[in-house]
């Protein structure tokens, strides 16, 4: 099989999106049973982190396990990589290693560059312009709680961030619809939208993105490496919280969901983040099901 990596959503298909779905299905519930399953054993995972993580971390360490191989885990701080070693060289030596690689950086062209001088498949964890694992987690945990989400109204209040890019790709893929709402100034970047994608409606007002939605969902509004920006942040998208009153303009069974870490207060009320509506920790639990069901597809093919 050729190598087949995850740098964004749209790198893969309705098709396998639908395999990989019942496979974390089954993986999950396999999970819940303490049933034993071990299709990656003798198999390594490497995870190269160049930023901090709690969930991303935890989900693909104790997925790979689970599964039966071993993940190993790399840090700018004390590997070469922080020393300014080539991502390209990096890429060479590790992929002779290992059977499949997951990287958390900055540029999406860096995880690119690796990807492109890998022998084993690359998963992205995180970019400053995409986060595919955590939305389709999202969209898993979706398709749980409420069935299909093609047709079904997504709103996005906040930041155009990797989370907002990765859902921009979903909307197309899935078949639904993203109702978006940033403040000025911190407005959907074209270059990383495809200029055919018909999937999105962009609100000045964050209320009325909220509309009609099925569900609502927000993050960070200074993402990592922006620290710098934060107190500019914390002006521009005064307004921009999901609370009470906006989830009340979304429809009566609207999921909010959040991927986590939030600020309560900042981007999301207590009231919502912690009410009836809210479904984040599963959305964060989730993230262990379908990276285990996509470690097995990227490494193993369909099975
Ligand atoms: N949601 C998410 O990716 O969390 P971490 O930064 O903790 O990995
Ligand atoms: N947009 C956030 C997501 C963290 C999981 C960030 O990039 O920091």
């Amino acid at each position: 099989m050729a190598i087949k990596h995850y740098l964004q959503f749209a790198d893969l298909t309705l098709d396998e999106y639908d395999y990989l779905i019942e496979r974390a299905k089954i993986i999950k519930r396999k999970f819940k049973s303490y049933e034993p399953y071990h299709p990656l054993t003798d198999r390594t995972l490497v995870m190269v982190f160049e930023k901090n993580s709690t969930r991303t971390r935890l989900s693909f360490e104790a997925g790979m396990h689970q599964l039966g191989g071993a993940a190993i885990y790399l840090n700018t701080r004390d590997s070469q990589l922080g020393r300014g070693e080539p991502v390209e060289d990096a890429a060479q030596v590790m992929s002779r290693m290992c059977d499949i690689i997951m990287i958390r950086t900055f540029g999406q062209e860096i995880i690119d560059r690796f990807a492109a001088h890998s022998r084993v498949p690359v998963i992205n964890g995180l970019t400053n312009e995409h986060h595919p694992c955590q939305v389709f987690a999202d969209v898993f945990t979706y398709i749980e709680h409420r069935g299909t989400i093609a047709g079904k109204t997504v709103a996005w209040v906040g930041d155009a961030n990797n989370m907002l890019y990765s859902w921009l790709q979903a909307a197309e893929v899935f078949g639904f619809h993203l109702n978006v709402s940033t403040p000025t100034g911190y407005d959907i970047n074209p270059a990383l939208v495809s200029s055919d994608n018909q999937r999105y409606t962009v609100f000045k007002n964050p209320a009325d993105a909220c509309d009609g939605s099925d569900l609502v969902t927000t993050d960070v509004w200074t993402s990592m490496g922006y620290e710098e920006e934060n107190a500019a942040r914390l002006k521009a998208f005064d307004g921009w919280i999901v609370d009470a009153a906006k989830m009340q303009r979304a429809n009566k069974d609207a999921l909010f969901m959040h991927c986590l870490p939030a600020h309560r207060g900042e981007e999301v009320a207590a009231e919502v983040i912690d009410g009836p509506q809210s479904v984040v920790w599963n959305e964060a639990e989730n993230r262990l099901h379908v990276q285990k069901a996509l470690l097995e597809y990227l490494v193993l093919g369909k099975i």
